[in-house]
C-alpha cells in the first residue's frame, strides 16, 4: 500500500496514536502536515520522521482556538501544496476518570468536550470545505467504544466521544454528496499515555495489583490502530464506510 502523492493532516501528532500514525502515513510516502500543542514531543517525532527521509512539517495548534485551526489549516494547504487529501484527528484529551457525578468539577466537563467535541468540530469545519470542492477527501475523527458502546472511567470522556460519534455521522451524510468519506474509528484500549495514566490512577484508587496487571496485559499497540489509520487513508478503503471499531 503506498500513500504517495497523498496529502495528510495529522492532528494529536506528538503522542500515543497520532504519533504512530504520523510515522506510519509517513513511511508510506505520504506529504504529512502534523498539528498539536506538546511542541517538544512533537518536534522529536518530526525530526524522526524527516530523519528517514519523510515529508513532514510540524505546527503548534491548540484545536478549540477556531483562529489558529483556520489560520494553520491555511498555511499548511500551502505547504502540503494544495488542500488535504486526508485528516486524521486524532487529538484528544481524558479527564475526571473515577470522579462521582456529585463532584465531578463543572470545568473538567467543559476542557474535555472543548478539546474532544469542539476540537473534532472546528478541524473538520475547517478541512471539509477544500476537500468538498475538489469533490474527494477522507476525515476520520477519533471516538471511542467509551461514548459508542459504553465502559467510560470519566462521565465527559464518555459523553464528548458518543459527540464525536454523532458529528461523524452527521459529516458522513453531508458529505457524502462531495465525495467525502467520514469515518469515526473507535480504538480499544491502546498503550499510550492517555491510557496507562488511568490504569495507574485506578491502581492507586483500589490497590489492586492483579487487575492492574491484567489491564496493563490487554492493551494493543498504538501501531495497530496507526495500520487501520492509514489503510482508512488510503485508495484502498474507497468501499468502506462508517464507523470502525478496532479491539
Ligand atoms: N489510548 C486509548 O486506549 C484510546 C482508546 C479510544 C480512543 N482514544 C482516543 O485516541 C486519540 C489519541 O489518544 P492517545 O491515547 O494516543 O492519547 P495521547 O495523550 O498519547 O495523545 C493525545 C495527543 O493529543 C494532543 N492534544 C491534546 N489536547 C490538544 C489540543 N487542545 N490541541 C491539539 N492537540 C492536543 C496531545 O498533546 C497528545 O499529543 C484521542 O482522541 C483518544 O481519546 C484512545
Amino acid at each position: 500500500m503506498s500513500l504517495k502523492g497523498k496529502r495528510v493532516i495529522v492532528t494529536g501528532a506528538a503522542s500515543g496514536i497520532g504519533r504512530a500514525t504520523l510515522l506510519k502515513v509517513a513511511a508510506l510516502g505520504a506529504r504529512v502536515a502534523a498539528f498539536d500543542v506538546n511542541d517538544a514531543e512533537a518536534r522529536r517525532v518530526v525530526d524522526e520522521v524527516t530523519g528517514a527521509g519523510g515529508d513532514c512539517r510540524y505546527w503548534h495548534v491548540d484545536v478549540v482556538n477556531e483562529d489558529e485551526v483556520r489560520t494553520t489549516v491555511d498555511e499548511a494547504s500551502a505547504w502540503l501544496g494544495g488542500a488535504a487529501d486526508v485528516l486524521l484527528h486524532l487529538a484528544g484529551i481524558l479527564k475526571g476518570a473515577r470522579v462521582d457525578l456529585a463532584t465531578f468539577p463543572e470545568a473538567t466537563w467543559d476542557d474535555v468536550i472543548d478539546v474532544n467535541l469542539k476540537g473534532s468540530f472546528l478541524v473538520s469545519k475547517h478541512v471539509a470545505p477544500a476537500m468538498q470542492q475538489a469533490g474527494a477527501g477522507v476525515i476520520v475523527l477519533t471516538a471511542s467504544g467509551a461514548g459508542v458502546t459504553g465502559g467510560s472511567s470519566s462521565y465527559a470522556y464518555g459523553s464528548s466521544k458518543g459527540g464525536v460519534h454523532g458529528l461523524a455521522m452527521v459529516l458522513r451524510a453531508n458529505l457524502a454528496p462531495y465525495g467525502v468519506r467520514v469515518h469515526d474509528i473507535c480504538p480499544g484500549n491502546v498503550v499510550t499515555p492517555m491510557k496507562v495514566s488511568v490504569i495507574e490512577k485506578t491502581l492507586i484508587d483500589t490497590g489492586d495489583q492483579a487487575a492492574y496487571e491484567a489491564e496493563m496485559a490487554g492493551l494493543v499497540r498504538p501501531e495497530g490502530i496507526a495500520n487501520v489509520m492509514a489503510w482508512l487513508a488510503s485508495d484502498e478503503a474507497a468501499d468502506v464506510t462508517g464507523t470502525i471499531f478496532t479491539r
